[in-house]
């Protein structure tokens, strides 16, 4: 089993070793997981090109690790608890024994559909175990799962279901979330019907058992497939640097990118980053909140749990349903011992007051997470004292899409806590701060960009079909560094707080979007103009979405205008890039070179209109006075 750190010491010794002889250290940890064959070397480093190569040579098949081995130890163990999302409904519970058969079941299905190792397999699933049992089926197989977030619009689905170029889409009739019932199979067929002429077939899962339309050219029923193959199926053997999936994701410039991650350093590292953080013990019950179409329902529900061989939860609902006590309730229903959460999440359950953790019985708490945007300090406070009694540390993780596992964080009862702190580097991790010349910030307190200079095993490979776009979006910006696009500060004694997006990307609720996207959205509406997106200050969502719009008419009825261009980018990209603020506009405030001056947009949104700096050089310097007698509050 994956080595755990227990102390101040070990940590200090885990990390120095890290640091001194990286390949020994990861060797070390890989060596814990089955090979079928070992690495011949451990690491490729070059952060130019860029090449990074991990355990080369080294043959797995990481189901193995996450299912195979666990037999014989845990078999009987459960693996996976399932919380419906109507909280009257039973839970249901998967041993490793019962998880393995269905993954090889869903593995033999999708073989006999014609899938094979290196095609792709696009997932647009609610949070329901068969999402995690078809991801591990593909990895089982060796083909490539590309999960889309299923709230995203049949356009974005379609889009990326494309750029990979996937052979089938997995999903559901419908998908529960709170009260709502969406209907999951009508915006697969929709997105087909945009010429993804790759795909051959759709697998449907019956999850509400729902009324859909159907293709027998190309649907074929879960559970008339699936449930009649047999339960044992060989694992591929795949290499170490074969992908195991795709993962779109947002950037500052135009459309998502494919992250990919690859087998062996992706099972190494978020398996070491899982136990460590987590201080993950034998018979806990640990719960991740997120949704597997983001990274972390993907490192933190799925592989790095199941490959400690733990008991993970997967939920299906919302925060708020039945009514804002759901995730206490469900904490207490399941003596939960590591919650993992999202802050804007905290925010909401904060504001809703009345149902306040103190009527739950959260005893069974020893760790409490935070991740996907910065934490604010009464958030903090509150999630410390509330849900964790102050007993429970929180520990603040700071990661990305690119990086497949947690970078920076506290290590529960190990390292201290400082609210809105991701305090600490983990071991193998080398972070540093730049000042916008690229110089390194070298010493305590200090502020810049923030940077890794030393590849880690679940590092990104590449984007998808695209390599120039990797290299130009991560490594190009700072020579033979990884620019992960936060900024961030390092305090007085070497801990870290993230300040968040230097690029132009808005983190909304968690969620990354690129203000590109949602302007190039905008632009369908053939009323518009140009526009002008930027993120403002929001109490819950972290960061909301403010729009500056030039129509090419005079606007009549504003709020009709709105709505359209709400529809627009709901169809465009669905509902979570919706902006939040809309303020039609005469001009937007352009450079002498044509380009629109975000700095002062951006200002106006945050209602900081004193301090939009020298407007001097602007093309139209006429344009602020409208601009800052328009801003909505
Ligand atoms: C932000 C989510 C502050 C950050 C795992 C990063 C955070 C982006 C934190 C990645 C944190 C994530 N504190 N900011 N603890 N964790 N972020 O790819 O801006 O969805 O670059 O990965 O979220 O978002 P992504």
């Amino acid at each position: 089993m994956t080595l755990q750190i227990r102390s101040l010491e070990q940590y200090h010794e885990a990390y120095r070793k890290s640091v001194e002889d990286p390949e020994g250290f990861w060797a070390e940890q890989a060596s814990t997981f089955v090979w079928r064959k070992k690495w011949d070397s451990v690491l490729k480093n070059d952060f130019v090109t860029p090449d990074v190569q991990w355990f080369i040579g080294g043959k797995l098949n990481i189901t193995e690790n996450c299912l195979d081995r666990h037999i014989e130890t845990r078999g009987d163990q459960i693996a996976i608890i399932w919380e419906s999302n109507e909280a009257h409904e039973p839970s249901v519970k998967l041993t490793y024994r019962e998880l393995l058969a269905e993954v090889n079941k869903c593995a033999n299905a999708l073989k006999a559909q014609g899938i094979g190792k290196g095609d792709r397999v696009c997932f647009y699933m609610p949070m329901i175990p068969q999402v995690a049992i078809a991801m591990l089926a593909c990895a089982r197989i060796g083909a490539i799962h590309s999960v889309v977030f299923a709230g995203f619009s049949a356009n974005a689905l379609a889009e990326r279901i494309k750029d990979a170029q996937c052979k089938m889409v997995i999903c559901s009739d419908y998908n529960r979330r709170g009260p709502k019932t969406i209907p999951v199979k009508s915006v697969v067929d929709e997105a087909i019907s945009m010429g993804c002429d790759s795909v051959e077939k759709v697998l449907v899962y019956k999850s509400t058992g729902g009324k859909v339309k159907w293709d027998p050219n190309i649907d074929i029923w879960w559970h008339e497939t699936v449930d009649n193959m047999g339960a044992e199926c060989q694992a591929e053997v795949m290499d170490a640097e074969d992908m195991l999936f795709i993962l779109y994701t947002s950037g500052s410039t135009g459309k998502p990118k494919g992250v990919v991650h690859t087998c062996g350093g992706y099972m190494v590292y978020t398996c070491y980053t899982f136990r460590n953080v987590f201080q993950y013990q034998d018979g806990d019950i640990y719960w991740c909140t997120a949704d597997v179409g983001w990274i972390t329902g993907h490192s933190y529900i799925i592989y790095g749990p199941l490959l400690a061989g733990a008991t993970t939860m997967m939920f299906e609902g919302v925060p708020g349903h039945p009514d804002a006590g759901r995730f206490w309730h469900v904490c207490e229903k399941h003596r939960v011992n590591q919650f993992y959460t999202a802050p804007t999440a905290i925010r909401a359950l904060m504001a809703a007051g009345w149902h306040a953790p103190e009527g739950y019985d959260l005893s069974s708490l020893k760790v409490i997470g935070s991740v996907g945007e910065p934490i604010n300090e009464e958030a903090w406070h509150w999630y410390d004292e509330k849900v964790g009694h102050k007993r429970a540390p929180i520990v603040d993780t700071w990661w990305q899409t690119e990086t497949g596992g947690i970078m920076i964080t506290p290590l529960p009862h190990i390292t201290d806590t400082k609210p809105c702190f991701a305090s600490y580097p983990l071991p193998g991790v080398q972070p540093v701060l730049l000042d916008p010349n690229g110089v390194e910030l070298e010493g305590n307190s200090v502020e810049g960009l923030l940077c890794i200079k030393y590849p880690w095993p679940s590092m990104l490979r590449t984007t998808y079909g695209d390599h120039e776009r990797c290299r130009t979006n991560y490594f190009a910006a700072f020579h033979n560094m990884y620019f992960t696009g936060d900024g961030a500060k390092r305090d007085e004694d070497g801990r870290y707080r993230i300040i968040g997006r230097v690029d132009d990307v808005i983190n909304v609720s968690g969620h990354r979007i690129g203000t590109a996207e949602v302007e190039d959205a905008i632009n369908q509406h053939s009323g518009v103009v140009e526009s002008a997106v930027v993120g403002y200050p929001h109490d819950i969502k972290g960061q909301g979405i403010y729009a500056y719009v030039k129509a090419h008419s005079e606007v009549v009825d504003e709020d009709h205008f709105r709505k359209e261009i709400l529809d627009v980018v709901t169809k465009e990209i669905g509902p979570i890039a919706k902006p939040d603020k809309i303020q039609f506009v005469l001009q937007l405030p352009k450079t002498r070179s044509g380009k629109i001056m975000r700095r002062i947009l951006r200002k106006i949104a945050e209602g900081q209109t004193d301090q939009l700096g020298d407007t001097s050089t602007l093309l139209n310097p006429e344009c602020v006075e409208e601009l800052k007698a328009g801003a909505l509050e």
